[in-house]
């Protein structure tokens, strides 16, 4: 079977091939790294290729499913959890076989979140280059003391419950909003509408996956819910925040800090080298120019342990389409 990887890394590449070392992958699988992202122009990439193995970023339309599948290409193997970039409609019609990696440590994507809300609480980030400058003043790195404060949750799923362990552990309260509330964040904290999570929240940390129903979720009406000064972390997708209206709140201090670990329009900026090029997106570039503003670029996921489980998962994934029968990661199972 051969195989080819888009958005593929260099440590794409090393888990891969370790995975494989390790066991996980038969000897027929024929593996074809790329360094680009799955869209329009670059379908021909998987000419003669049984499936492609994609990522957060990739294009997955009506449009690249059928060239795709006009290519013989049969299955979709994610390394993601989400699946907001694939129109499962279209797959379905197409017969494609679509599996993903629906877990691949929740704790490091919570950590994150965490990482996220602890810098900029505490500005470590400024402090340290202030300290290698020579400079200690501790003016503009006040924090707030987190013991006691108020977390909202959005979307009490695995990230989220993993979320809400940790601010619990600080000494937080915790609220969580879902349609669907785990019923281990009982033990953790209290379930409330999304209205009364924003209206009380010092910290709202977005946990909910990207659909038609929370896409810009975090707009300027919810943003005019939140708690003055509240803190806004995303960990989640960019596009359940309308970052326009972020900005404005943020311009009128409304909103007191924001960190992001996804963009609504990341897929034209994140995962590459963009050092020294000049960055045509003013939104972003805005943003980049508040000092309560922490971006980091989609990197919640990456660790050893969540890198690892995706590349065994994956193989997993693909071992169970050669095999024939259920795939429990398949959002649709093969259809021959
Ligand atoms: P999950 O499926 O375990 O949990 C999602 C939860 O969101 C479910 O409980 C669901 O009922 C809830 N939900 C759905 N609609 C909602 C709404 N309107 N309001 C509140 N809650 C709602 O998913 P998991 O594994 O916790 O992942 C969550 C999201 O995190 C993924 O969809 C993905 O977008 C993102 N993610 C980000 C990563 C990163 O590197 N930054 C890595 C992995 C996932």
């Amino acid at each position: 079977m051969k195989v080819t990887l888009y958005s593929a890394q260099p440590y794409d590449e090393r888990f891969f091939e370790e995975a494989r070392l390790e066991g996980f992958a038969n000897d027929s699988f024929e593996l074809v790294y790329q360094k680009t992202t799955l869209t329009h122009q670059t379908t021909a990439l998987a000419e003669g290729s049984d499936a492609v193995c994609v990522f957060v970023n990739d294009v997955l339309d009506k449009t690249v499913l059928e060239a795709l599948a006009n290519m013989g290409v049969r299955a979709i193997v994610l390394r993601c959890a989400g699946f907001n970039n694939i129109d499962l409609d279209a797959a379905e019609r197409l017969g494609f076989f679509v599996a993903r990696v629906p877990a691949y440590s929740p704790e490091a994507v919570a950590e994150h979140a965490l990482a996220l809300a602890m810098t900029l609480n505490r500005h470590t980030h400024r402090a340290f280059n202030r300290v290698r400058e020579g400079n200690f003043a501790l003016d503009g790195l006040l924090g707030m003391t987190m013991n006691g404060k108020t977390v909202g949750i959005v979307g009490t799923g695995r990230i989220g419950l993993a979320t809400a362990r940790i601010f619990k552990g600080l000494g937080c309260r915790v609220l969580g909003s879902d349609p669907f509330p785990a019923p281990a964040f009982a033990d953790i904290g209290e379930v409330v509408d999304v209205d009364t999570l924003l209206a009380r929240a010092d910290i709202v940390s977005l946990h909910c996956p990207l659909t038609d129903a929370t896409h810009h979720l975090i707009n300027e009406a919810s943003l005019a819910r939140m708690k003055p000064g509240a803190m806004l972390i995303n960990t989640s997708r960019g596009a359940l925040i309308d970052t326009c209206a972020v900005i404005e709140a943020l311009k009128l201090r409304q909103l007191g800090a924001l960190a992001i670990d996804v963009y609504e329009q990341e897929s034209g900026l994140f995962f590459q080298d963009r050092s020294s090029e000049i960055i045509d997106d003013d939104v972003f570039s805005r943003l980049m120019t508040f000092p309560n503003v922490l971006v980091t670029g989609h990197q919640g996921f990456f660790t050893v342990e969540a890198l690892r489980e995706i590349a065994q998962v994956t193989f997993q994934n693909l071992l169970c389409l050669t095999r024939g029968g259920h795939c429990d990661n398949a959002l649709m199972q093969a259809s021959y």
